[in-house]
C-alpha cells in the first residue's frame, strides 16, 4: 500500500485524520519530513517505475527519541513511486508495466519489427518488393526468354520470420530460336533445353538420324512353274528401290540380269539393297520352282498293287506293279518294268497298267502266263507290306532310273514307297 505524500498529509492531520505508517512517537518527538529527493532512473525504456526517497528529522532534540528513521515512520514512507516511460511502441498496447505488441512487433516495448530479411535475388530475373518485414511479399519475374522453375513467383514474409515457398530459378526457354530441330521437325521449348517432334524417317535429338532404310516396290511374288521340258527361260520384274531422303542406295543381286534359265528345282532370287549413309538395308527375296507337267494320277491294276514312289512326286514318278497271290497278267500282254510320270506330264510308255486278271489255281496249268513276284497281302498292317516296299526299292536301284534314288539318297527307302491296291 502506497502511503500519502505529506503534503495532503499535513492537510488530513489538520482536520485530526492518523495517517499510516507514522510512528505513534510522532508527535512526542517532534518529527518533521524533509523534502522529497529528486525521483530516480526509470527502471525501463518503456512502462517503467521510478521512485524517490526523503528523509525525516527531529525539530527539537526530545529525551528518548533516538535520531533514527524508525522511531518516526516505517520505512516505506521514505520512499515514492510513479511510473514512468508509460507507451509502446509500434502502437502495442500499455498495460501495467508491460507493452501487448500488433502482430508483427515484438520486444518489451514493441521495438522490434519481425524481418525475414532479403530473401535473395536470383539470375536471369528479378526479386521484386523492399520490403521484408512481416506480411510483406516480394514476387520474382524472369528476363525475356527466361521462364520461372522451381519455386515459387511470390513469397510471404511471416510471423516465425521465415519466407513461404522457396527461391525460384529462371531457367532459359528459348532454345528453339537458335533452330535445333532439323528436316522439317517441330521444336518446343522446355526449361534450358528444347524437345524436337520428328517427321517420318528422322529420329535423334535434332531428327538429323536418317532412321529410314531403302523403300522397296514390285518385288516379284514367289514364282512356281510348271515345263514339260529340262529347263526353263524365267524372267521377272526388276525391283525398285527408293528413299524419299534422297541418299545414295546401292543395291546387289543374286542374279545379273532379271532372267535365267532354270533347271527342275527351288531357286532364289534376292535383291539387297543398302544407304552407304545409314547403313540401312532392305531386300526383295522371292523363290522360284520350276516342276515337270503333273500327270493324271494312275489306276492301280485289278487284283494287283501298284507301287510308286512317295518321294518327290512333283519331279518324277516310277511306278510299277504286282499281282496278288494266283493272280497273272493275261497271255501276250505286254509288260514294262516301269511306268513314268516326266516333264512331258503324260505316262509313258503307257498310262494304263495291266488287269491280274487271270485266275491261277493249278501252277502246272499255267505255262505260258507271265507270272512275276506277288503279294499277299496290301494292308499297311501286314508283315507282306514291307516286303513289297522293299521289293520296289530294290527293283528301282537296278533300273534306268536309279538316278532318282541316288540323287535323294535320304528319301529313297522302303517308307517312302507308296503301295496302293
Ligand atoms: C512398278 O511396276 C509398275 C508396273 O510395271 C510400274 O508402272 C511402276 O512404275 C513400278 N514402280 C516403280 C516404283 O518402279
Ligand atoms: C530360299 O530362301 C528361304 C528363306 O530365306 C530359305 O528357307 C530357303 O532354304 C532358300 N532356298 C534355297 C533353294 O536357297
Ligand atoms: C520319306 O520318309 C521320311 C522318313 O519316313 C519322311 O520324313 C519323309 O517325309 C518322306 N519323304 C517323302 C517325300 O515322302
Ligand atoms: C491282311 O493283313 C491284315 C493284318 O495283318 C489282316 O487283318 C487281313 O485279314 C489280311 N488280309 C488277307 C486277305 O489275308
Amino acid at each position: 500500500m502506497r502511503c500519502i505524500p505529506w503534503l495532503l498529509l499535513l492537510f488530513l492531520s489538520l482536520f485530526g485524520a492518523t495517517e499510516c505508517g507514522i510512528s505513534s512517537q510522532w508527535d512526542e518527538c517532534n518529527c518533521i519530513w524533509q523534502e522529497w529527493e529528486a525521483w530516480g532512473d526509470c527502471d525501463s525504456e518503456c512502462n517503467g517505475r521510478r521512485r524517490r526517497s526523503r528523509q525525516v528529522s527531529l525539530y527539537s532534540n526530545v529525551p528518548g527519541c533516538v535520531f533514527e528513521f524508525n522511531t518516526c515512520a516505517t520505512n516505506d514512507m521514505g520512499w515514492d513511486y510513479s511510473s514512468c516511460n508509460a507507451f509502446c511502441h509500434n502502437g502495442g498496447t500499455s498495460n501495467s508495466y508491460s507493452c501487448s505488441c500488433i502482430t508483427g512487433f515484438y520486444g518489451a516495448c514493441c521495438g522490434f519489427q519481425v524481418n525475414c530479411g532479403d530473401p535473395g535475388s536470383i539470375t536471369n530475373g528479378n526479386l521484386n518488393g523492399g520490403t521484408f518485414t512481416y506480411g510483406s511479399t516480394v514476387t520474382y519475374t524472369c528476363h525475356t526468354g527466361y521462364r520461372l522453375v522451381d519455386g515459387s513467383s511470390s513469397r510471404k514474409c511471416e510471423l516465425n520470420a521465415i519466407w513461404t515457398g522457396t527461391k525460384p530459378k529462371c531457367a532459359y526457354y528459348n532454345s528453339c530460336a537458335s533452330g535445333p530441330c532439323k528436316n522439317g521437325a517441330t521444336c518446343t521449348n522446355i526449361p534450358d533445353d528444347y524437345q524436337c517432334a520428328c517427321t517420318y524417317g528422322w529420329s535423334g535429338k535434332n531428327c538429323d538420324v536418317d532412321i529410314l532404310p531403302p523403300v522397296l516396290t514390285n518385288c516379284s511374288s514367289d514364282k512356281y512353274i510348271t515345263i514339260s521340258k529340262l529347263t526353263d527361260l524365267v524372267e521377272w520384274q526388276i525391283p525398285s528401290f527408293t528413299d524419299s531422303h534422297n541418299f545414295r542406295i546401292d543395291v546387289t543381286a543374286n542374279y545379273l540380269t532379271n532372267e535365267f534359265t532354270f533347271p527342275w528345282g527351288d531357286f532364289n532370287v534376292s535383291y539387297s539393297a543398302v544407304k552407304p549413309s545409314n547403313g540401312l538395308s532392305t531386300d526383295c527375296l522371292f523363290g522360284v520352282s520350276l516342276r515337270p507337267n503333273p500327270c493324271t494320277p494312275i489306276n492301280p491294276p485289278a487284283n494287283g498293287a501298284l507301287i510308286c514312289n512317295n518321294w518327290r512326286t512333283d519331279y518324277g514318278q516310277f511306278c510299277t506293279f504286282l499281282c496278288k497271290e494266283s493272280y497273272a497278267v493275261p497271255r501276250g500282254v505286254i509288260i514294262d518294268d516301269f511306268y513314268v510320270c516326266g516333264a512331258s506330264g503324260s505316262w509313258t510308255p503307257t498310262n494304263t497298267i495291266p488287269d491280274c486278271s487271270v485266275m491261277v489255281t493249278n501252277l502246272q496249268s499255267t505255262t505260258g502266263y507271265n507270272i512275276g513276284p506277288t503279294y499277299s497281302n496290301c494292308s499297311e498292317s501286314s508283315d507282306n507290306h514291307r516286303e513289297t516296299q522293299e521289293f520296289y526299292i530294290e527293283k528301282l536301284s537296278q533300273s534306268d532310273f536309279s538316278y532318282f534314288c541316288e540323287k535323294f539318297q535320304e528319301e529313297c527307302i522302303p517308307e517312302n514307297v507308296s503301295v496302293q491296291c
